[in-house]
């Protein structure tokens, strides 16, 4: 089930990897290939590389590897199919779906955001125009929201009917069964659809392209939980949304930087307040997912949560965040106990201050103990030193502590030497494995000579296409490798078809250009000679213990190759070849 072959492959053909990755990589050609800054791991130096004709990318640093499509997955957090889409779209190429069931799982969906559109519609509509809208416009009015906001944001109303929304879409001609899956509506015990929101502020939720996908509902009275979201459904997956993301992206493009807050009112509240590149997680705590999405567009990230419940975030996590994604993580100096909408209302600059004056993560939680203590007696100064060393000591890099040590020594007048007593004390934080995230596998070496035989093999079949042959191979990860290769159409078939270290072999020397230093011929004498002579010695290692009567024939061609060696590549190159002849043939047997 999914979409067909043929189309998959033509997304990968018309998709221009390295405009693609371009658009968060920085790109420097060099020869055939293209480097940059691995986006999967933090790095200074560039090990990131792309092959442009045959669409492919490896990092020499942490191996992540692949094509147009899995790049889209891993840097957007999408799946194969939503990865193929968005670059089909891009590319103007048209999907089909090889199965009925996938077809109508698209319709599906194009239906279901239909349905919630014209609630969005509905409840705005309500919101702006109708009677029964009025006290939720005064409440937005007391926090500062007007008309405008509303409108911007699309808030709405939904009414303190029990079935107003159903009835007005089945007018629409919507389903009940469509009203229903969007999460609009439940089948109550009289089995008829009932209005999910009842009486609620509505924030419309959107993704990433500005498609409507659910409703958060505020309530205005004291009845019930404060918000009401939509509940999961094929459009809506709370644990991966970013609310506000649809109208912030351009901006936290233009900006490099994200403000992540927690709520609706305070992804407003910083827009309107001239910051519109804040998203919010909306209940949730912030996931690798959600980080992953944000690094796509910015790596710097200031967090917008009221100080208090920052602050008791576990420093663990960003510091681990940092590193693991190579993101910066700063946090926004708001008023205690308030949080950004709330600071809107009374005063918007103070929200701009707040992201302008953000702290790095360190200094924040230090700058909080410190703001406590009383400096004037020595025993308050103690009292603070005394606090402050956890946060210290959780400090993961080394060079960065020292200096933060170095400033709240000064500030205490407590002597360095002191801190750096106290923090050994304690011992090192928790291990916790190794700080880039999962340990990785060494790239996969194999000879040299075979690795550039296959390397040719991959990038100019043509040199050896009419006597390579996979018993020429005497590491079993270069052969398997090749035998993939060969028996596929394709290289990404090859690679999709291979496991393990082939398949990590052929994907970095997918993007390895071939040193082409000498004449197509010479190449190919080189390479003739150099798979043969390993091959050849390993055979006739096999021939001497064994006994076998064909070693001193062997023996005889081998001796050639060498003698000839020094004199070129092309003096060996008939030994070679007659021995590529025989080799086949005797190991075989
Ligand atoms: P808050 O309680 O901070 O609400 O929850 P808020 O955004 O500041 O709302 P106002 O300003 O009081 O109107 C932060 C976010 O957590 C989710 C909502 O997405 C909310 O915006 N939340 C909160 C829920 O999903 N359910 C709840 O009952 C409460
Ligand atoms: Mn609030």
């Amino acid at each position: 089930m999914g979409i067909l072959d043929e189309d998959i492959a033509r997304v990968r053909e018309t998709t221009d990897i390295v405009a693609l990755i371009g658009e968060h990589v920085a790109l420097k050609r060099s020869g055939g290939r293209f480097t940059g800054l691995c986006p999967f791991h933090g790095e200074k130096t560039a090990s990131f590389s792309v092959n442009a004709a045959l669409g492919f990318y490896y990092c020499f640093g942490c191996q992540e590897s692949g094509d147009a499509i899995t790049f889209v997955r891993k840097i957007e957090g999408l799946d194969f199919a939503e990865a193929v889409e968005r670059l089909a779209a891009k590319a103007g190429v048209t999907l089909r779906y090889d199965s009925a069931g996938a077809t109508q799982d698209r319709r599906k969906k194009e239906r279901l955001t239909e349905t919630v559109s014209a609630a969005v519609e509905y409840y705005h509509r309500l919101l702006l125009e109708d009677a029964s809208g009025g006290h939720a416009r005064g409440y937005l009015r007391s926090r500062g929201f007007d008309g405008d906001a509303a409108r911007q944001f699309s808030l709405g109303w939904s009414p303190d009917g029990y079935d107003t929304l159903v009835r007005h879409l089945y007018t629409l001609k919507f389903s009940r069964d469509d009203i229903v899956a969007a999460g609009l509506a439940f089948v109550n015990r009289a089995q008829k659809a009932q209005d999910f929101f009842r009486a609620r502020l509505l924030f419309p939720i959107f993704d990433r392209a500005g498609a409507p996908v659910g409703f958060g509902g505020r309530t205005l009275t004291d009845d019930g939980p404060k918000y009401k979201n939509t509940m999961d459904t094929p459009l809506y997956h709370k644990s991966r949304l970013l609310y506000g993301l649809n109208w912030a992206k351009a901006e936290i493009g233009a900006r490099d930087e994200v403000v992540i807050c927690e709520g609706y009112t305070d992804v407003m509240g910083f827009a309107l307040a001239g910051i519109p590149n804040a998203v919010a997680t909306c209940g949730t705590a912030l996931a690798d997912d959600h980080v992953q999405i944000l690094k796509s567009f910015t790596r710097h990230v200031v967090l917008a949560y009221d100080a208090d419940s920052a602050g008791q975030n576990a420093a663990e996590k960003w510091y681990q965040w940092e590193q693991r994604f190579d993101i910066e993580v700063k946090v926004a100096a708001l008023p205690n106990g308030q949080d950004p909408g709330d600071v809107f209302k009374d005063d918007p600059a103070a929200l701009v201050k707040a992201v302008e004056g953000a702290s790095r993560f360190a200094q924040f939680k230090i700058d909080r103990v410190l703001a406590t203590a009383d400096m004037t007696t020595p025993e308050g100064k103690a009292r603070a030193a005394d606090q402050v060393v956890p946060v210290l000591r959780e400090i993961p890099n080394e060079l960065v502590r020292e200096q933060y040590i170095q400033m709240v020594s000064g500030t205490l007048g407590i002597e360095h030497g002191w801190f750096k007593q106290a923090i050994a004390r304690r011992g090192a934080p928790r291990p916790r494995g190794d700080d880039t995230g999962e340990r990785r596998p060494p790239p996969v070496t194999v000879d040299r000579r075979e690795e550039d035989a296959l390397r040719w093999a991959i990038h100019q079949p043509e040199l050896v296409v009419d006597w390579l042959e996979s018993s020429l191979f005497v590491d079993p990860v270069a052969r398997e490798a090749f035998e993939h290769l060969w028996s596929a159409d394709e290289l990404h078939e090859a690679i999709e078809g291979a496991e393990g270290p082939a398949r990590s072999l052929l994907e970095r020397l997918a993007v390895e250009e071939p040193i082409a230093d000498d004449e197509p011929e010479t190449v190919r004498a080189r390479l003739v000679v150099n798979i043969v002579r390993p091959a050849a010695e390993r055979l006739q290692e096999e021939f001497r213990r064994t006994g076998d009567e064909r070693l001193s024939e062997l023996t005889v061609l081998l001796d050639q190759l060498r003698n000839s060696a020094g004199a070129g590549w092309a003096g060996g190159e008939a030994a070679a070849m007659q021995l590529v002849r025989c080799i086949p043939s005797w190991t075989t047997s």
